[in-house]
């Protein structure tokens, strides 16, 4: 954990949503959201929570066999949605275009840990971790200037002070 990172610990799956909804409201277009964590670890849960947040109606779901979902919202803002976990190597995801994604509106990769070589180094990791049947560790830790200041609202926003 370095200085600047946050931990949190969700008690229910609505938890998880609401901080998603909080971080949802603050990703511009070109943020990047890493989220890595065993199955079941609640990865989709945040993602349900940052589209709603982030200000998109449209169903969330694991993207895991058309790789990519993109969520809209009202004002056209684009939030691109992708599952790494059948991806097989970082050539592989090169070939996703995932500069397209980034140039077009927000991305968040489930299982990026299988493609960080494929990834900008700024982005914002999330490490999710299964604690007990209801509970979940997150640690977020945020890379590049940007992600720093984001990180920075977000826990402003959740812890206050
Ligand atoms: N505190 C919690 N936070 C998130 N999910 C929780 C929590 N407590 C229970 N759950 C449940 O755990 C499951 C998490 O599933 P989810 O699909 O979000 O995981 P995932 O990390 O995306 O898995 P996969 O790698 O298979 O895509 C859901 O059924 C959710 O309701
Ligand atoms: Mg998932």
């Amino acid at each position: 954990m370095t200085a600047n990172s946050m931990d949190f610990i969700s008690r229910s799956a609505e938890q998880t949503r609401r901080l998603g909804m909080r971080l949802g409201s603050l990703l511009q277009p070109g943020d990047v959201l890493a989220l890595s964590g065993d199955l079941g670890a609640g990865k989709t849960t945040l993602v349900q929570g940052i589209a709603q947040g982030w200000g998109s109606t449209d169903f969330v779901s694991s993207p895991t066999f058309v790789l990519v979902n993109v969520y809209r919202r009202p004002d056209g803002g684009l939030l691109h949605h992708m599952d790494a976990y059948r991806v097989e190597s970082a050539l592989e995801a090169e070939d996703l275009d995932l500069d397209a994604m980034m140039s077009t509106g927000a991305l968040i990769v489930e299982w990026a840990d299988r493609i960080s070589e494929a990834l900008p180094k700024e982005i914002l990791w999330v490490n999710m971790k299964w604690i007990a049947d209801e509970h979940r560790s997150m640690v977020f830790n945020p890379v590049g200037s940007r992600n720093q200041q984001l990180l920075a609202e977000f826990k402003h926003q959740t812890f206050g002070g």
